[in-house]
């Protein structure tokens, strides 16, 4: 059927055919196939099709015959009774339905929901979903967090949110380059750098193993030192100057205190499992003065009281006056704005980048909207580039409070980590004991490694990222409710109820299996696992992996109530436990596919 369809809906542009159309996709194109039968004249076909919004009206819903009727001066009743009459649907839905006041409703036939589950059900991996077509080459900067000072919680929410959204669209196919812009240059380091000369000169020795202990303290007597000696603050500035320079010295500083930052940046993505290239604002350097004078001289930006600015946004500051992006200062210096306009030049030109993502806090919002204004301007982003910042809310401690040690100290990102991992241990260590159960050291530490960091991850993914979310260690790690332990158990319970039944799947095996599905837990579990594709799309679209965690509560949540109605193992059938293990098996696997994007390994039992 597909291919000769295919042919004729050809010169319909609205629905761009490929080779794997979601279910919504798919009818989409029938509606617009029968709009542009009945109304060839039309020059908008837009099915408006979309989930049902209410369940008595099926599973989907197109609302195109309302808007169509007010242009036509026509009966939006009748105009969605033509639809009805005209579309050809039959092999995907039952005869649609007409509902005032001109609404076309779709259900699904349960043999095409089967169907669709047969495919996903030979394809463990991908769950019968292909690579885009059109793969695009996306740049993700994310983490980024700044060299000698403190990594804080909203670089891991960074680093989390970050690294889903690059896990889903390396899923769909694109090739997606995941970037650290760390901040490793600027004025701070001519003050850093005369410190370190100061207290501890041998660790401008190469040979040297010299280390500095934490960083962060090392930070905060530097800076001490620099507001309370003007002697200090001045060889500071030529530390800077010399940086700049390339003096040698002053290089090997810059590289130990880069690589001792480093160190502990790594400790942390280890932790949480997170892949990043290292690409810092230091890598742009050479091309800061390059960008200034493109800028100047293509007009784009302007002398303004000594600072080289660019007037874009209409942003207005305290005075009332129009704020505008500064790229060089009046001292001559660059700042982190001339960095992004040169990251944004590298990053179109050299990397070919067609989407590049910025996940920082909403703080930064105005800086990104016009860094991206100015660069569409000069030209270093094409009109078709997409530029987008991907902002999020600040972590807070329960109650809406500042995010502190109980001591009112910044609250260390390992620790952080350790704490969740370690009361995960001690979660399950009670488990155990109430259960009689006897587990292995090393399994009792996986254990604790898998639900502490997964619950840290799914606990800011869940939420929608631009609000503010609040840390709760008892919330994260709770067994019950929208949770990665929750998660993780109905995984490996369902799991275990599928190799309880011995189904064989191997290859070939699984395209011979009949769903069934005659109940209605039954049927409603399966539409779940069918719109898995369409969820992320939407995800790639909109980047919130909230999408992601609200699917998967969903679909564990019809699985109990299937699973409360329907016996397995000891079905009716032959047949029917057959069909019933592979729904087992079916929704075992999308929650595994789900975890992995959000950054979380499965445990087969726990
Ligand atoms: N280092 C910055 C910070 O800690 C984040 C950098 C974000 N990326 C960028 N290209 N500006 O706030």
């Amino acid at each position: 059927h597909s291919s000769s369809f295919q042919k004729r809906i050809a010169h319909i542009p609205l629905v761009a055919v490929h080779n794997n159309m979601t279910t919504r996709e798919l009818l989409a194109n029938r509606v617009t196939e029968a709009l542009y039968n009945l109304f060839p004249d039309e020059t908008n076909w837009d099915p408006q099709l979309t989930a049902a919004t209410r369940p008595e009206f099926g599973d989907f819903q197109s609302n195109a015959a309302l808007s169509l009727a007010k242009k036509r001066k026509m009966n939006p009743l009748q105009v969605a009774e033509q639809i009805a009459q005209n579309i050809q649907t039959n092999d995907i839905c039952e005869q649609p339905q007409v509902a005032p006041p001109g609404f076309v409703n779709f259900t699904l036939k349960k043999q095409f929901v089967a169907s669709q589950l047969q495919k996903m059900l030979a394809d463990p991996q991908r769950l019968g979903i292909s690579p885009r077509e059109r793969k695009q080459r996306v740049l993700v900067d994310f983490s980024s967090p700044n060299i000698a000072k403190e990594m804080h919680v909203g670089h891991l929410r960074s680093t989390i949110i970050g690294d889903c959204i690059c896990r889903v669209l390396e899923f769909l196919g694109h090739d997606v380059l995941r970037i650290n812009h760390v901040g490793d240059w600027g004025t701070q380091f001519g003050m850093l750098i005369a410190y370190l000369k100061e207290v501890k000169p041998d660790a401008l020795d190469n040979s040297s193993t010299t280390s500095l202990g934490d960083l962060v303290e090392f930070y905060k007597a530097a800076k001490k030192r620099f507001d309370e000696d003007s002697v200090f603050q001045e060889s500071a500035r030529k530390q800077v100057v010399a940086l700049q320079a390339g003096d040698e010295d002053c290089i090997r500083a810059w590289s130990f205190l880069c690589e001792q930052s480093r160190k502990e940046f790594q400790q942390i993505y280890d932790m949480l499992d997170v892949k990043l290239i290292e690409r810092g604002e230091s890598f742009y350097n050479e091309w800061l003065g390059i960008v200034c004078k493109e800028l100047e001289d293509s007009g784009v930006a302007v002398r303004d009281e000594g600072a080289l600015c660019i007037f874009v946004g209409g942003h207005t500051g305290r005075q009332g006056k129009i704020q505008p992006l500064i790229v060089r200062k009046s001292d001559g210096g660059f700042n982190y704005a001339t960095t992004d306009m040169a990251a944004i030049r590298y990053r179109v030109k050299e990397d070919k980048a067609d989407r590049i993502l910025y996940i920082t806090d909403a703080g930064q919002s105005l800086h990104f909207s016009q860094v991206f204004e100015a660069a569409k301007r000069i030209g270093y982003a094409k009109p078709e580039t997409k530029l987008e910042h991907v902002p999020f809310g600040l972590v807070q401690s329960e109650g809406g409070k500042k995010f502190k040690t109980r001591e009112g100290e910044t609250v260390k990102l390992k620790d952080l980590l350790q704490e969740a991992v370690r009361r995960a241990e001690e979660d399950f260590r009670n488990r155990l004991q109430a259960e009689e159960r006897e587990e292995s050291e090393e399994y009792i530490k996986r254990v604790a490694q898998v639900i502490g960091i997964g619950a840290i991850k799914y606990a800011d993914l869940k939420n929608n990222r631009t609000s503010n979310y609040q840390f709760s260690y008892s919330k994260m790690l709770s067994l019950q409710g929208n949770t990665a332990p929750y998660m993780l158990y109905a995984f490996a319970r369902i799991q275990g109820i599928y190799r309880k039944g011995d189904l064989d799947l191997t290859d070939g095996q699984s395209e011979s299996i009949q769903f069934i599905l005659d109940d209605p837990t039954e049927l409603s579990l399966a539409k779940m696992l069918l719109q898995l594709e369409e969820m992320l799309f939407l995800l790639e679209r909109d980047l919130k992996p909230n999408v992601l965690c609200d699917y998967m509560f969903e679909l564990s949540q019809r699985f109990n109530q299937f699973y409360e109605n329907c016996p397995v193992l000891k079905a009716e059938s032959l047949p029917r436990r057959t069909s019933r293990l592979a729904l087992c098996k079916l929704t075992a696997n999308t929650l595994q596919l789900c975890l992995h994007l959000l950054g979380i390994p499965i445990l087969e039992r726990i």
